[in-house]
């Protein structure tokens, strides 16, 4: 199946109002990209961004399940939308490795947003231990199974980030034949999960994209665009791996 592809951003704990140039820079660029482009940045900025690049698609990082009450620190999916936010990440390693996120939580957390009115991004990918181990696809495969919102009732609003842990940050990227095994791992499991729902799932690669890698990641079968952390913080570096998801 066809699946356009999508390329976010993920700012994480970068940018400050004099980044919002950058954001602007990006959106008009992704006017004319043939993809679907979003930046997920920190909450304090998605406002601001909204306002100053009106129509392009802002996310948040995280979100939490309740709509409201004593969770100090914490953002509502109505708060990310009431911000001008349409989508967000879910359970991205670093919280799931910081913040103790469980696949429990990370599910509820997807399924809030969805209902909400959130598009998703649910992240998953294993540590080098389990890759070095031999371990990589049952480890990504459980994780996805238990991390997987109930329903999807429109898969263009939702989509699944693989990103080793061992791969984001570092300049470390898998074999394109690694990838292809995840990704057609994944692609197996989301047909198992939803049916022809499954199919029409996007599933981004995720860890070390730059311009110099864009091409031939997304040139793999089942990789259906990128969640880029450090090469999206500004539009120089973001906006070749947008041309080469073409
Ligand atoms: P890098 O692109 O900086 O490796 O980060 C990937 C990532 O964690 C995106 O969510």
């Amino acid at each position: 199946m066809a699946r356009r592809k999508l390329v976010a951003g993920n700012w994480k704990m970068h940018g400050l109002a004099a980044d919002l140039a950058e954001v602007v820079a990006v959106s008009n660029a992704a006017r004319t990209a043939g993809c679907d482009v979003a930046l997920c940045l920190p909450a304090t900025l998605i406002e601001r961004a909204v306002r100053a690049a009106p129509g392009f698609p802002i996310g948040g990082q995280d979100v939490h399940q309740a709509d409201k009450g004593a969770h100090t620190g914490c953002v509502s999916a109505a708060m990310l939308l009431d911000a001008g936010a349409s989508l967000t990440i879910v359970g991205h390693s670093e919280r799931r490795e910081a913040q103790g996120e469980t696949d429990a939580n990370v599910k509820a957390k997807a399924e809030a947003a969805l209902l909400a009115g959130l598009d998703v991004i649910l992240c998953i990918g294993e540590s080098d231990a389990v890759r070095e181990a031999g371990a990589a696809v049952p480890t990504v495969l459980a994780q996805l199974d238990a991390s997987l919102p109930a329903s999807v009732a429109d898969p263009s609003r939702f989509s699944v980030a693989y990103e080793p842990i061992w791969a984001i940050g570092t300049g470390k990227v898998p074999s394109v034949g690694d990838i292809g095994e995840m990704h057609s791992a994944l692609r197996g499991r989301l047909k198992a999960a939803y049916g022809e729902a499954g199919d029409a799932i996007r599933i981004l690669y995720g860890g070390s994209v730059k311009a110099s890698n864009a091409a031939e990641i997304f040139a793999v079968e089942d990789v259906d665009g990128a969640l880029v952390g450090g090469a999206s913080l500004n539009a120089t570096d973001f906006l070749p791996i947008i041309q080469a998801a073409r």
